[in-house]
């Protein structure tokens, strides 16, 4: 998706849809994270478009950001979930999304979340290692149920992307490696309450190129072709999650082509294709909204600091990753390089480094492309209450999680008798 199309300045003004942030700062307070219902119907439906005649199945990583606003809307198009924990099948249940479009990822599931997806007759459990297999097919003998399996192996493709978030190399901790990947699928087909239904891999996040893609599609579609050809029938092909998008300079493939490029390198099999997009439908449809509380001039850098912080975003502190800092009324005057930094007592507590910005105390700011891996990678370090989370929907904004009180915080700890 090219850009912020749901946020724009109207008269030096910046806007979500219909709504001023001024407003939403004012009514809701900051920090706080604030999403286009339309920038994120767009998203999906520009991946939707481009199935189009092809059977499939989009899985919204569920990771990417979890509000339950945010699956429901996604539920409401017609969108799968990609899970990775018992937490977030809750939620997608909650939301009303169709367990029949859950697909169970991660490498650690433990028993209670195996039970809970069982009984929830999801999709699919892309299981990431032997033991893992065997464990499932215990328990689902206790339950007596069958559990639909993918093997995830992992293709060994270098995704050029940070290496905290690089999935697909074989020194990694994710998948089956390739060379065992065809051993442990006859294998499964001993077992008694397992059926296999797939073939999965993932091979990281924020690829900004389609080759790493089509190499591990191809690997896959090698393997595919010769598991069929042993006897075993795979009802789906998922190919992961791991689309690109743009924070500052980056050009990563439009949706369109990225999609365009898969269906053609599986061709005419007849397997159903399934996706696992997190960042790419939610990255550029949220934006966290903050304002300055200081501005300090020290002899060699200026700081700003805002009432955002790392427990808040935590991206720039754990990946150095780039986020746009906009102002939310554009103004003449002196412009001066700031440290965009937050109340955190850390020196890896900033939002952005070297930004030109013409500030003063009071001021709003929009952290842009943030609506992936924001608010769901948020904690309460410093004992900071979680920001509140609201979604615009034309000229109305919904309150989608209130701010958190210090009373919930430590409401559930307890001194000594
Ligand atoms: N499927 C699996 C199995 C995954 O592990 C992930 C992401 C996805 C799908 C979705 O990937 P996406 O389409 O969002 O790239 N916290 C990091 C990103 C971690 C990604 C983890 N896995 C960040 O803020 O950049």
């Amino acid at each position: 998706m090219s850009g912020f199309i749901s946020f724009a300045y109207q008269h030096d003004q910046l806007f979500a849809e219909s709504v001023s942030l001024i407003d939403i700062a004012n009514e809701f307070g900051t920090p706080c994270y604030v999403y286009s219902r339309a920038a994120l119907t767009a998203a999906y439906q520009e991946f939707s478009r481009a199935f189009a005649g092809r059977d499939h199945l989009i899985c919204y990583a569920v990771k990417a950001n979890s509000n339950l606003a945010i699956l429901n809307v996604l539920a409401r198009l017609g969108s799968g979930f990609d899970i990775v924990s018992g937490g977030e099948l809750q939620r997608v249940l909650k939301a009303g999304g169709n367990p029949r479009k859950i697909v169970f990822s991660g490498v650690g599931k433990n028993q209670e979340e195996m039970r809970a997806a069982l009984a929830a007759d999801i999709l699919c459990f892309n299981i990431e290692s032997e033991m893992e297999l065997l464990r499932l097919n215990q328990i689902a003998q206790e339950m007596n149920k069958v559990a639909p399996v993918s093997l995830r192996v992992n293709p060994d493709v270098d995704a050029k992307t940070h290496p905290y978030i690089s999935t697909g190399l074989k020194e990694n901790k994710f998948g089956i490696p390739m060379a065992e990947a065809e051993r442990i699928y006859h294998a499964a087909r001993e077992l008694s309450h397992v059926h296999i239904t797939g073939l999965d891999c993932h091979i990281g996040s924020q690829l900004t190129e389609i080759d790493p893609f089509i190499e591990a599609s191809n690997k896959m579609l090698n393997l595919l072709d010769r598991l069929e050809s042993q006897g075993l029938h795979i009802a789906h092909l998922d190919l992961g999650g791991g689309l690109g998008i743009r924070y500052n300079q980056e050009s990563p493939p439009s949706i369109k082509d990225y999609v365009a490029a898969l269906c053609v390198t599986v061709g005419q099999r007849k397997q159903r294709i399934l996706i696992e997009p997190g960042r790419s439908l939610v990255g550029n449809t949220g934006l966290l909204l903050t304002r300055v509380e200081y501005l300090k001039h020290a002899p060699h850098r200026n700081f700003a600091i805002v009432d955002a912080a790392m427990n808040d975003l935590m991206r720039p502190a754990l990946y150095d990753a780039y986020h746009e800092i906009l102002p939310v009324i554009k103004k003449a005057g002196a412009v001066s390089t700031y440290q965009v930094v937050g109340p955190v007592c850390e020196t890896g507590d900033f939002i952005g480094h070297d930004r030109k910005l013409t500030l003063a105390k009071d001021d709003l700011l929009a952290v842009m492309s943030a609506g992936a891996y924001g608010m769901s990678m948020s904690s309460n370090y410093n004992t900071r209450p979680r920001a509140a989370e609201v979604m615009v929907d034309g000229d109305t904004v919904h309150l989608i999680r209130a701010r958190e009180t210090i009373e919930q915080l430590i409401a559930s700890e307890k001194v000594l008798d």
